[in-house]
């Protein structure tokens, strides 16, 4: 047999090598060039394009009209984990390719070790390929986890062609790898965990995905900085991408989605990591407002939204006179350059005097944030800290805050709404754009347990309600 040729492609300007470069000949890039598989010649290119299509599950007939295409009813199959269907947006694709990516130790074997065999109980058989521990590791943890007689299959094996061969020999309903950065292809001469292998090998799983409807999970690590070579590279790839975020000295883990072809986007599952495997955390908020201080000031309770689902989380402040010369601005859970913005609005607009103070904000319970309706929190909360007074212990907010100092509306202002209500909230503070809008009650309405609702229009407003 002839050993299969591979060359090495620039990454930045495409040119070719036949071995590898550190630094390009032809653009001066350093550490650009990547190993791939040669483009076919002409005559192969047509076949092999015709081989393609055919994988991803069309036929080779040309174009078709939209108003022909009959809509496939995408059956999705469950996980047996109701949080873990809830970020895949409602259970498992048959044919999708997804991606699970978290630093070490975080849980993701834990996490597929359970899906699969809950998956293997329901729906059928299940490999779960594992090129990081042995089948016997791999058995010490299910026994952990409570794994009973299921028609799940074990393979510990790197090698993508041995892989894709116990595949067609099994015929299993679901796919998991673990994970991609370990798995090698034959034809390939670099390292496992190189970009050009770790491409090739979630290539090769998606047109098994695709051709034979085997729904596969890729794990991928990422580390403190988020791009080793894999998954950045892969979320073009797959269909979904799920991140695992979360801090090992917190028992609980959020799993987030960042990328998904079939649901919302940035839709959350929240877990417990406990002596017997992941718990599905059904009531996050709960879990999130458990350990929060009675009537201490520099404490405020954010109604957010996270994906389709709203969340209430606390949001602290400290504010202390400066020792230093510079007064330091410190948030944990939330972007720092929108806090000093923040704080600015805070000082110009509603007169606060903050310049010899430092200023730390954290979000409890190692949530991070990213919408801007959490402006509202966070500053109350600073506002709360500096004066030295609570904020009323049955009180929540939301609102977004320009640099006028005026509060913006917010999107879904109902659901926010609603959870407040349903964790016992007896006020909240919204924007009043959104009261005038009259969009508040639109959904599940209830006469009984209604909150207080409180339009604010400025910065100034909401201080004074909620602090004189
Ligand atoms: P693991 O799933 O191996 O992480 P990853 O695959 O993301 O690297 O497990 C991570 C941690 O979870 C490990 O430090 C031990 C802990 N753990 C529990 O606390 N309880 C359990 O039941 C299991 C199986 C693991
Ligand atoms: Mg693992």
């Amino acid at each position: 047999m002839k050993t299969p040729r591979t060359v090495f492609v620039c990454q930045e300007c495409g040119s070719q090598s036949s071995k590898w470069l550190g630094r390009c000949p032809d653009c001066s890039a350093w550490n650009s060039l990547v190993e791939e598989r040669p483009l076919e010649a002409p005559g192969a290119a047509g076949a092999a394009a015709v081989g393609h299509r055919y994988a991803l599950g069309g036929t080779a007939r040309g174009s078709v009209r939209y108003a022909d295409i009959e809509a496939s009813t995408t059956d999705r199959l469950p996980s047996g984990i109701s949080e873990f269907d809830r970020v895949l947006g409602g259970g498992i694709v048959p044919g999708s390719l997804v991606l699970l990516g978290g630093e070490p130790g975080i849980g993701k074997s834990t996490l597929l070790l359970q899906a699969a065999a809950r998956f293997a109980e329901t729906v059928g058989p299940v490999l779960y390929a594992s090129g990081e521990e042995s089948e016997h590791q791999i058995k010490a943890r299910g026994d952990r986890l409570g794994i009973g007689q299921a028609p799940l299959f074990l393979l510990a094996e790197t090698c993508l062609e041995r892989i894709l061969e116990e595949v067609a020999r099994v015929q299993p309903r679901l796919l998991i790898v673990d994970s991609v950065q370990t798995v090698f292809s034959l034809k390939f001469q670099s390292a496992p965990g190189s970009i050009g292998q770790v491409r090739e090998a979630a290539t090769q799983f998606l047109f098994t995905a695709k051709g034979q409807n085997i729904p596969t999970f890729l794990v991928g690590h990422v580390t403190k900085d988020g791009n080793l070579a894999g998954p950045k590279a892969l979320e073009h790839v797959v269909d979904t991408v799920l991140y695992f975020e979360g801090e090992r000295h917190h028992a609980h883990r959020v799993v987030r989605a960042v990328k998904n072809r079939f649901g919302a986007v940035s839709e959350l599952g929240v877990f417990e990591m406990t002596g017997s495997g992941l718990k599905a955390v059904p009531n996050p908020s709960a879990l999130f407002l458990a350990e929060r201080p009675v009537a201490t000031p520099g404490s405020a309770v954010l109604s957010c939204l996270e994906g389709s689902r709203p969340l209430l989380v606390e949001v602290q402040a400290l504010v202390s006179t400066s020792s230093y010369g510079m007064a330091r601005r410190m948030a944990v859970g939330f972007e720092q350059s929108r806090l000093t913005l923040l704080l600015a609005v805070l000082e110009k607009r509603a007169g606060l005097q903050l310049a010899g103070d430092d200023v730390f904000v954290n979000v409890a319970g190692g949530m991070s944030i990213e919408e801007p309706a959490a402006d509202l929190a966070i500053v109350t909360a600073v506002a709360s800290s500096l004066r030295n007074r609570p904020i009323a212990m049955g009180t929540a907010v939301c609102g977004e805050i320009g640099l006028g100092g005026e509060v913006r509306g917010v999107p879904q202002a109902a659901l926010r709404i609603r959870e407040a209500e349903q964790m016992g909230f007896t006020r909240m503070l919204v924007p009043a754009a959104n009261v005038e809008a009259g969009d508040l009650r639109a959904t599940g309405d209830r006469a009984e347990g209604r909150a207080e609702l409180l339009g604010v229009r400025s910065v100034g407003e909401a201080l004074d309600l909620l602090l004189s």
